[in-house]
């Protein structure tokens, strides 16, 4: 099957992003098959078992995933040695990586993952200040703000990560940065709204949407209370 591969669209604009790590890893495809018409990208979260406390799923997956999906490939690495694998991100048909600024060597990393072609997210802990990602805020295409301390699906949203989401928005705007602002962990319909008025547009669920009877019908819930927020 070949699908021709939507792009990430334009920056700021909303984005459900339904992270498959709360789908059944026995029929992942259908799982994106299902949430299609009402998702805007597909967030791959990969662990390592080093970074986080778990392990999850690597290329081979994103790989296989490639022919069922159109959507833009949203790869969230939570690993501690992200330069190592972002080559074979690339050709298993990742279009984002997004690496920890917690990692380190951040510089590089941004720069090895602009020279495969990548789109480049960074990640920051509900405990890292705004201040540990400011500085590569004009190198990156995505901000992600973990609102859980990642590892781990179905945790409850940390309500106080909006301060920084707020600042983030803030920064973006004032410096007109064609910057997507990711929100991860704990996201529901509830908890949706509070993302988007502070700031957030792309908003990632796991449990929400696939430990919902109705994927579907869950992650259109999502994003019409995220339209709330945004008004
Ligand atoms: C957490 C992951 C998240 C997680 C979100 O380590 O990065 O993407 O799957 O899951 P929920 O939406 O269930 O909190
Ligand atoms: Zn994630």
């Amino acid at each position: 099957m070949f699908v021709e591969i939507l792009d990430a669209g334009p920056p700021g604009t909303l984005r459900i992003a339904p992270s498959i790590l709360a789908a059944d890893f026995g029929a992942l495809a259908r799982a994106i098959e299902v949430v299609d018409a009402q998702t805007d990208w597909v967030h791959v979260d990969v662990m390592d078992g080093h970074f986080v406390p778990n392990i999850s799923i690597g290329p081979p997956v994103v790989q296989s995933l490639r022919p069922y999906s159109a959507r833009f490939f949203d790869c969230h690495l939570m690993i501690s040695e992200p330069a190592r694998y972002l080559e074979a991100f690339k050709r298993a048909g990742a279009d984002s990586c997004t690496i920890h600024v917690e990692v380190g060597d951040t510089t590089s990393v941004i720069a090895d993952a602009r020279a495969l072609g990548l789109r480049v997210g960074l990640a920051a802990n509900p405990d890292t200040p705004f201040d540990a990602v400011a500085p590569f805020l004009e190198d990156i295409d995505l901000l992600l703000l973990m609102t859980v301390f990642p590892g781990f699906g179905g945790q409850s949203f940390m309500p106080e990560v909006m301060d920084k989401v707020i600042l983030a928005r803030k920064e973006i705007d004032a410096a007109h940065l064609a910057l997507d602002l990711e929100v991860d962990g704990g996201i529901d319909r509830y908890t949706a709204p509070v993302a988007t008025r502070a700031g957030a547009n792309v908003l990632v669920a796991g449990s929400a949407i696939f430990s919902q009877p109705s994927p579907l019908d869950a992650a259109s819930a999502i994003r019409e209370a995220a339209l709330v927020g945004q008004r």
